[in-house]
């Protein structure tokens, strides 16, 4: 038994989903937040994750929610070079999900109530998918791993993180890139720190 808050809805569906394509399916037919009702589908992962390395953004946008498909539009035009030119990694072997698996209207930021419903959708991925090497793209994705409340990426970012038996290497959203294209080269650097990781005891 679990001490702490209530349990969302949808939490015990997602802790015992056997595998990816039952949680899929779950996170499919999923309403445990408002929404569920502006969403054209959920947007659940890209990739088989077989490289050990899982991408965590923060929510759809538009494309991603017409498409399916995790970073598609123009900030995942961008985490792909990252992926296929920076890292030498085929994009279909990484692993691609966001925090949030319904696409906030207008791109706003996911409400607290909106993640604390969701996450234990992300909480059965991150298991499943078992990654050696977890990058949290983003102040909402890195808080989120490493369990703090609303740091700035420069008090993140920059280091190899252990928590909850996990490595986390938080750096900038690729939407922020695209807006702050000075910070590409420190966000070089966290990528070769989680290409280190990868390589350990390989
Ligand atoms: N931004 C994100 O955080 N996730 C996506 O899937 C697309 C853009
Ligand atoms: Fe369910 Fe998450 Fe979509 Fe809300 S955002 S409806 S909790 S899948």
């Amino acid at each position: 038994a679990r001490s702490g808050p209530p349990a969302s809805p949808i939490a015990e569906q997602a802790r015992t989903a056997p595998d990816l394509a039952a949680l899929r399916a779950g996170v499919a037919a999923c309403t445990a937040c408002g929404l569920c009702a502006t969403r054209t589908q959920t947007v659940f992962a890209d990739g088989s994750g077989s490289a050990r390395v899982l991408f965590v953004g923060e929510a759809p946008g538009a494309e991603e929610d017409r498409t399916g498909v995790p970073f598609v539009g123009r900030a995942g035009q961008l985490l792909t070079d990252i992926i296929v030119k920076g890292m030498r990694l085929e994009r279909a072997d990484v692993a691609i999900v966001n925090v949030l698996k319904c696409r906030p209207p207008e791109n706003r930021d996911p409400t607290p109530e909106e993640k604390a419903l969701c996450t234990p959708w992300l909480e059965r991925q991150i298991e499943l998918f078992d990654p050696k090497v977890i990058v949290a793209l983003g102040r909402h994705a890195a808080n989120f791993m490493l369990g703090t409340d609303g740091l700035a990426m420069g008090r993140l970012r920059g280091r190899v993180h252990r928590h909850a038996g996990r490595t986390i290497v938080p750096t900038f959203h690729p939407a922020y890139l695209l807006r702050s294209p000075g910070e590409k080269q420190a966000c070089w650097q966290d990528i070769k720190l989680a290409l280190a990781e990868l390589a350990k005891g390989e």
